[in-house]
This record gives C-alpha cells, sequence and structure tokens, in this order.
C-alpha cells in the first residue's frame, strides 16, 4: 500500500500543520533540520541501522549507522565552534560525494550555520563569484580541490578557515588552511545543538540567473516540514527501503532528496561517488538492493542508450518505486522503463526556490506518460497569462506556471538580492519561469521555459554567465550563448562569437578559448560548439538576440525580426 493512498481525498482537508504534529514540532519550538535527521531518528530506536551505504571509485565501501551520522556531525559541529564559527555564518561545502560531505552538512546546521554547497567540478571563477557572493567564511573541501581555492584565495578575503578534509600529514599546506579527519578526530557524544526556529536560515543553493551573477537561494530551518511529507507521499519511503538519490548534494535535488528526505524518516540510502556509466549503475542497483530510484531523465537516456541487452544480465527485482526529476521526462522513458525494471519513473517538478516536489506524479494514481502530474497537496498552483498575470481557467491554454507563495519549503530570499527575489512574485504569486498546459483531469504538461536559460542535463545553465567568461578572453569581442538540441542531454551549450581585429577564426583558437573557458566555469556549462560569426544579430538598441540564434539552432521559424538591426 502506497503512504498516501487517495490523492482526492487528501486535497480536500490537507494541512501542514498535521506534519508538525508527526514531527512533533510546535510553531515556535526550536526546530533543526541536523537534528531532525540523526538525533531524533536515534531517540526513536534507529541508532543502530543503517544511514549510508556508501561507494566510492576504486575507494572501497563504507558503512554508517545513523548513530555514526549523529556522532560525526557532532563532532563536525563541535571542531566548527572551536573555529568560532557563529550562526548564520555561510560554510560552503566544496567536495565529492564523499561521506564527509553528507555528515558535515547536518553538522553544519546543527550549530545554526548556514550550509552553502556547491559542485567540485565547479571552475575557479564559478567557485569564487559564489563564495563572494555568500561572504563565505570557512570552506571544507579535499586535497585535490585546494588549487582552485589557492587561485583566488587573494580576491576572497572574508574566507577565513580552508578545512582540508584528506590530509595526509605531509604535503605542505598553506594559510587558512587546516587538516581535520572526521574519522581520527575523537568523537563528540554531546553537542549543544543551536536553537534554530522555523525561520532560521539553514541552506544557501546557488542557481543561475538570465542576467547577472548567480542567485543563492536561502531556505530555512522549516523547509523540513515539506521535504520530510514530500519524500514520504512522492518517495514513498516503507521502513525497510534501500534508496538511491543519483544527484549531488551540489544540487537541491541532492539535499532536499539526498539527505533531508530520507534522513528525517530514518530511511538508509546509499551513495556511488563515481561518474556515470550504464554498467555500474546497474551493478550498484543490484549489489545494493535499491528499491527505491530517484533519477533524473538524461540518465534515463543514457542507460536507454546502452541497450536493453545489457539491461538483461542484471536483476532489478528490488526496485518497488522509481522517481525523476530536473528535465522534461519523454513518454518514450516512462515506457521503456517499465519494460526494463517492471514499473514506470514518476515525474515529479520542482525548483531551487521551491524547496521541495510542487507538481508530481504519486504511486497512487494513474500516470499519463508524459505529464508531470499534479499539484502535491497543500500547494496552490495556476498558470498565469503572460501578459496579465491572471490565472488562465480553461484547460488546455498555455501559461506561466505560478504558485502561492505558503508552502513551507519556499525560498525566503535571494541572498544579497531582495530585488530579483521581489521581481519573481506578481499579483501575489511566485512565477516560476516555466509554462506549462493543464488537461480537463487536472494533468499538467511541462511546455518550457520562459527566459533564455539553458537546461542541460538537468542543469541550469546561465547564458549570461558563459558569455561574460566568453568576453574575458583576449580575442573575444562579442559572445552569446544559446541552447542546441542534443540527444541525450536534450540541450546542450553553443556559443556564437566574433573576434576583436587582429584575430583569425581557427580551430586552435577555438581550443584555446575553450582550455579557457574549462578553468573558470564548471564542465556542466562549458559550450560543446563555438561558432565565429561576422556580427551577431542585434536589437536596434544593440541587445543581442539570442532567440534568433536559438531558433537557428532548433529549425524553428525565427518569428517577429523587426526589431532586428538592419546588418543582420
Ligand atoms: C526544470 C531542480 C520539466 C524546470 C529540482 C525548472 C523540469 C528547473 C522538471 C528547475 C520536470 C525541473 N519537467 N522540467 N519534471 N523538473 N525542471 O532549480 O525548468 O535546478 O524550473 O531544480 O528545471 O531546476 P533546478
Amino acid at each position: 500500500m502506497p503512504n498516501l493512498q487517495s490523492y482526492e481525498n487528501t486535497i480536500k482537508n490537507f494541512s501542514w500543520a498535521m506534519v508538525e504534529k508527526e514531527l512533533q514540532y510546535k510553531p515556535g519550538d526550536s526546530i533543526n533540520i541536523g537534528s531532525y535527521c540523526s538525533d531524533r531518528i536515534c531517540q526513536m530506536g534507529k541508532g543502530k541501522k543503517i544511514a549510508l551505504l556508501w561507494e566510492g571509485f576504486g575507494e572501497g565501501e563504507k558503512k554508517f549507522t545513523f548513530n555514526d551520522i549523529r556522532l560525526g556531525s557532532n563532532t563536525f559541529g563541535a571542531f566548527l565552534r572551536n573555529l568560532g564559527i557563529q550562526a548564520e555564518d555561510r560554510i560552503c561545502l566544496f567536495m565529492d560525494r564523499i561521506p564527509e560531505l553528507y555528515i558535515s552538512f547536518l553538522g553544519i546546521l546543527k550549530i545554526g550555520a548556514i550550509a552553502q554547497p556547491l559542485f567540485s567540478a565547479f571552475g575557479e571563477e564559478a567557485l569564487r563569484v559564489r563564495l563572494e557572493d555568500a561572504q563565505t567564511v570557512c570552506i571544507l573541501t579535499q586535497y585535490k580541490h585546494l588549487h582552485k581555492l589557492r587561485a583566488i584565495l587573494d580576491q576572497i578575503p572574508h574566507l577565513k578557515h580552508i578545512i582540508v578534509l584528506d590530509h595526509d600529514g605531509k604535503k605542505p599546506l598553506k594559510a587558512k588552511e587546516i587538516p581535520f579527519s572526521m574519522e581520527k578526530a575523537t568523537a563528540v557524544e554531546n553537542l549543544e545543538i543551536f536553537p534554530t526556529k522555523a525561520e532560521s536560515s539553514s541552506i544557501l543553493h546557488y542557481t543561475s540567473g538570465t542576467t547577472g551573477k548567480p542567485k543563492g537561494a536561502k531556505h530555512v530551518h522549516y523547509s523540513l516540514i515539506s521535504q520530510y511529507l514530500t519524500a514520504k507521499w512522492v518517495l514513498d519511503f516503507q521502513e525497510d527501503d534501500i534508496y538511491w538519490c543519483t544527484a549531488d548534494p551540489g544540487w537541491v535535488t541532492g539535499t532536499s532528496y539526498g539527505i533531508i528526505g530520507p534522513w528525517s524518516q530514518g530511511i538508509t540510502q546509499c551513495v556511488l561517488n563515481a561518474g556515470f556509466s550504464a554498467d555500474s549503475w546497474y551493478k550498484f542497483i543490484q549489489k545494493n538492493k535499491v528499491s527505491v530510484w530517484y533519477s533524473s531523465p538524461t540518465a534515463i537516456r543514457s542507460l536507454m542508450k546502452a541497450g536493453i541487452e545489457l539491461s538483461k544480465k542484471y536483476d532489478f527485482s528490488s526496485l518497488r518505486h522509481l522517481a525523476s526529476v530536473g528535465e522534461p521526462l519523454n513518454p518514450e522513458a516512462v515506457v521503456w522503463a517499465e519494460k526494463v525494471f517492471g514499473k514506470p519513473f514518476h515525474d515529479t517538478y520542482w525548483q531551487t526556490e521551491t524547496g521541495s516536489i510542487m507538481i508530481t506524479n504519486f504511486p497512487c494514481m494513474k500516470i499519463k506518460p508524459g505529464s508531470m502530474g499534479k499539484p502535491f497537496p497543500g500547494i496552490t498552483v495556476a498558470l498565469l497569462d503572460l501578459k496579465t498575470y491572471e490565472p488562465i481557467l480553461e484547460p488546455g491554454k498555455s501559461g506561466l506556471i505560478a504558485f502561492k507563495p505558503d508552502w513551507p519549503a519556499r525560498m525566503r530570499t535571494y541572498w544579497n538580492n531582495e530585488e530579483t527575489f521581489k521581481g519573481k512574485f506578481k499579483n501575489g504569486w511566485y512565477l516560476s519561469g516555466d509554462r506549462a498546459t493543464m488537461d480537463s483531469d487536472g494533468y499538467f504538461w511541462f511546455l518550457g521555459r520562459n527566459d533564455d536559460i539553458i537546461n542541460t542535463a538537468g542543469h541550469l545553465v546561465s547564458p549570461f554567465e558563459i558569455e561574460s567568461t566568453l568576453l574575458e578572453h583576449e580575442a573575444v569581442a562579442e559572445s552569446a550563448v544559446v541552447s542546441k538540441p542534443d540527444e541525450i542531454n536534450m540541450e546542450v551549450v553553443k556559443a556564437f562569437i566574433t573576434l576583436k581585429p587582429g584575430y583569425q577564426p581557427s580551430k586552435d583558437l577555438e581550443l584555446q578559448i575553450m582550455n579557457f573557458m574549462r578553468k573558470k566555469l564548471s564542465p556542466l556549462a562549458m559550450p560543446q560548439e563555438v561558432e565565429y560569426m561576422d556580427c551577431l544579430p542585434k536589437t536596434r538598441s544593440g541587445k543581442i538576440m539570442r532567440r534568433v540564434l536559438r531558433a537557428k539552432e532548433w529549425g524553428e521559424v525565427i518569428g517577429d525580426t523587426s526589431t532586428l538591426d538592419e546588418e543582420n
């Protein structure tokens, strides 16, 4: 029996207060995600239950019980507090998916500090911009990533401590670098939990904006209420589940549902710290007897590409429930999964800003392949007219997906950027920036984004950030970045550039530019192709028209070009 048995009955008298009660939280009490995900689970008698089954690429396996997680996070919390870290200080997590990432995350929250997870694949510039914006005071990292920090250290004077989690005791360390080993440190049995309240800051997740620098969506401890219940009803956790969320905690899915969702319910989860290969993923599912699996359309398409023959070599009988997030889930992927795993993928739609799943296919509901499903109980969604921002009432008409900003996990602001945050609201609705339609049964169908942001393999990439980096190269005069279609990643990044006088287009120069970019950006944001142009299409006021270039890549009609400059 799924945890949510009737969608229709539940939405009628739903209230978030029900979840507060289940979690024994009363408004005005302290609520601390770090403590709820570890101490509380141990108090419930599950201290000996496995919390984390970890496997690294060529690094073997490790197991942690909920009591290990409790002690480990205490130990991190005490260590950071001794360094002088205060509540609300921003602490960046910059490491691969090692156990310390998951455990220190809880430790940071336990002392009331703000966790700022960033992908360890980020290059110097991507890292610098985000550390600078958050005025981060401390960063936890691995030795292999230190060089990126050393390169930008003089530009981030607010950073006081660099904690190296895997120092061998021999390699030279530089200013501000402090070695700390979770495994060797004396475990701290009792840590005073900072009495965070519902509205105390918890996590800063950076996401790409259409213009300007990346924005840090600020979340609060009360988000637990949404994350706990969505995990229970959408991921449908049962006591003996082995759960696998394939997302990195540098991304919101990796924290909301790769840490908080499962651990707040005392669910065992497994982590594979390795790149993608169909073979190793199948092996991992079989070996760990994964029962609930949360992944992404790009991963599913990559598995489809590896062929059905490979999948036949493995036993997937442990799988009970599959879900997907991040990009449109093609109907073929839903159908393919039924063939290979005997179960369909359930699409889930949400954002960094929403903090928790908003529209989804519930296990108790009929799936319409290609549809995102229905709103989560307690979520008020509307499709708004693009010009008036008034709700469109007729089914089948496209509109902007918008939400009444009243669910627990919504972001509270963009760090340092209240103005952009306010700009996300119209007529009392939070605007997602996506377009969809709703059918007469109340199912939502994703149409596309309403801005220039590129969604490559589920990762949002800002054309602006890439264009700015391109302009830093000495040969580049102008740049425009758009998406182009791709079989696996759905969209990939393509850059158009014009050159400064004295530079000639060549393959060599392209390579040089790519290498320059690679150092600064994340591999996810790297252009797959650079095309030289004599001039870029612009409006009469001189604004580069990305949509003309994008239409060309997607083979679409260009549309109204009346504002194009004559020269184009
Ligand atoms: C897109 C990810 C179609 C969408 C948790 C959204 C989706 C953005 C889906 C948020 C889906 C997410 N179908 N598109 N099921 N889920 N998206 O902030 O454009 O990294 O606004 O958070 O991804 O991406 P973000």
